[in-house]
């Protein structure tokens, strides 16, 4: 089935994204009409991530192929999540001033429509007669319901639960049967649509065109967070340094090789992202110049004395910069003696560096690389542990992502 979902302009819009999310499982084509104020609360790429296909916005574009009768014409059924007071007029009038408006009015496709406003706005005069009058040409309504909404307020207004909506959608259509399949699978999901940015791997910096300075960092503790947080549903981008282990499939993979590339690409994808986890293993120094042509033994005589300048710190510079509600964990490997020793030095290198999280473990000369296990202990800010895990690389990862999915989920209801 060919299902329209539209997302206008709200604080809900992010939770468009399970409902777009539970259609696509479900098998369903889905196309996403987002209105301009849509886009300010919820990314373009994570919405086309979503539903594996372009976002559509504009009015004016793929006019040749007469875009804004098309994709009605086209559709079966059509979700407006969340719809705004202004769109339920907009609707309700039959104003066609956006690709949303055209869209709705060139289709003959059940319209479900789930509101999202303060109550105020809800009760107000003018949306009531705007719902009636959409209800008595047979637009479906679902929600809103009642419960805390954007600011200290609560009441009726908020959006109904995008489990809800979809199994109300559904319902129109004659298709509820189909949400046991999804609901199973989407329990798994707490990290659903969620942006992660893993840096794994050791950094290498070239001394000339054959060597290197590098470390023993194999990626495994990384590639494994990848994997699991793309079976949880996040939209993962790894970055990957020096790795000796197959990254996985459903993943977007940059390789980098030098701590500068390394800094350049955090720079470029950190700000999009809402989770950045530095599991890389970064060279704090380079050469202070690199040779064009191999270094020989015969001119550098018995000892040979390298320059070493120091790398910025990436992780500290993330979590400078780091946006209101953007998690920022970082990595320790340390060659600690003690379970307190390995602590000490966790809890200082995390005020140092500022970062939300700091996940410890202990490396030796036999510990801790290209193997397929880990033992970690988890620090919050404040430098109190929040776990202690130790198994395989992937359930340490599992347990890690659990920690940041339920930190992501409480963020969302202080804000909401
Ligand atoms: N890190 C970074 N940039 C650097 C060095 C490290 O972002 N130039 C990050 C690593 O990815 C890791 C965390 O900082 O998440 C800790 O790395 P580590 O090498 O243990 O910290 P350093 O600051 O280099 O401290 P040390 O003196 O113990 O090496």
């Amino acid at each position: 089935m060919r299902i329209i979902v539209g997302v206008t302009g709200g604080i809900a819009a992010y939770k468009a994204v399970g409902v777009i999310r539970a259609f696509v499982l479900l098998g369903h084509d889905v196309q996403v009409i987002a209105t301009e104020h849509a886009l300010r609360f919820v990314g373009k790429p994570t919405l086309e991530a979503m539903s594996r296909n372009n976002v559509h916005t504009d009015l004016y574009e793929g006019v040749a192929e007469v875009r804004h009768v098309a994709l009605g014409q086209s559709a079966d059924l059509i979700v407006i999540a969340p719809t705004t007071a202004n769109t339920l007029a907009k609707l309700a009038a039959g104003i066609a001033d956006d690709l949303l408006g055209n869209t709705v009015l060139a289709s003959r496709a059940p319209v479900v429509i789930a509101p999202a406003m303060h109550t105020e706005m809800w009760q107000n005069a003018a949306t009531v007669a705007n719902a009636t009058t959409l209800a008595s040409r047979g637009v479906h309504f679902v929600g809103p319901v009642s419960g805390q909404l954007t600011g200290n307020d609560s009441g009726v207004g908020r959006m109904a639960d995008p489990d809800d909506i979809v199994a109300h959608a559904l319902d129109v259509v004659g298709l509820r049967a189909e949400i046991g399949e999804v609901d199973a699978e989407r329990r798994h999901r707490d990290l659903e649509g969620v942006a992660v940015l893993i840096t794994a791997g050791g950094t290498r910096e070239p001394l000339d065109p054959v060597r290197f300075i590098g470390n023993r960092s194999s990626g495994r503790q990384g590639i494994a967070l990848a994997s699991a947080a793309a079976r949880r549903g996040a939209v993962v981008t790894l970055l990957a340094a020096h790795i000796e282990v197959e990254p996985p499939a459903d993943i977007t993979l940059v390789a980098v090789e030098t701590t500068a590339e390394l800094q350049a690409r955090v720079d470029e994808l950190a700000p999009t992202s809402d989770v950045v986890i530095m599991a890389a293993a970064v060279s704090d120094y380079r050469p202070a110049s690199v040779s064009e042509t191999k270094i020989k033994k015969e001119k550098t005589g018995d000892v040979l004395s390298l320059e070493l300048i120091k790398n910025p710190d990436i992780l500290a510079g993330l979590a400078e910069a780091a946006r209101p509600g953007q998690l920022i964990v970082g990595f320790a490997a340390e060659t600690a003696q003690s379970p307190d020793e390995l602590l000490a030095l966790g809890r200082s290198k995390l005020a140092r560096k500022g970062c939300d999280y700091l996940v410890l473990n202990t490396v030796g000369w036999s510990t801790g690389f290209a193997t397929e296990s880990n033992a970690v202990t988890m620090l919050e800010r404040a430098g109190d542990i929040v776990i202690e895990a130790q198994g395989s690389k992937l359930s340490v990862a599992d347990e890690i992502l659990t920690v940041l999915a339920g930190r992501l989920l409480e963020d969302q209801s202080d804000r909401s």
